[in-house]
């Protein structure tokens, strides 16, 4: 699947979530996460993001390996201000709506000064 990194941290431009045809990015308080159980791989997202944010997993920047596991944990693990995990089929970032937290690899990642 496809992943978003670190450049994206602050920025959230969504420019990648309108052109996702099966509504698999989603949206937390500082980032945005590729669900990779609904990715279909198509590539869509990937020139959307003005900060190059988006790659393959296995061709994410040098020193930002960690997105690929975390883009997952989104997921799995149950985030700040909810009861439960989303799961790996939320049913699309339009139902879902934006999430008021992060992973704690986003949430601790050092702001920009
Ligand atoms: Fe959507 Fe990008 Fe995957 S457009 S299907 S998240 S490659
Ligand atoms: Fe983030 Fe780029 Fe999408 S900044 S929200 S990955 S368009």
């Amino acid at each position: 699947p496809f992943v978003i990194a670190d450049p994206c941290i602050d920025v959230t431009d969504k420019s990648c979530m309108e052109e996702c045809p099966v509504d698999c990015i989603y949206e937390g308080a500082r980032k945005l996460y590729i669900n990779p159980f609904e990715c279909i791989d198509c590539g869509a997202c990937e020139p959307a993001c003005p900060v190059e944010a988006i790659t393959e997993d296995r061709h994410v920047a040098e020193g930002s390996e960690a997105f690929v596991d975390d883009g997952a944990a989104f997921f799995t693990i149950v985030l700040p201000g909810r009861d439960a995990a989303l799961g790996e089929y939320p049913g699309g970032a339009q139902g879902v709506g934006a999430v008021a937290g992060d992973t704690d690899l986003v949430a601790n990642f050092p702001r920009e000064e």
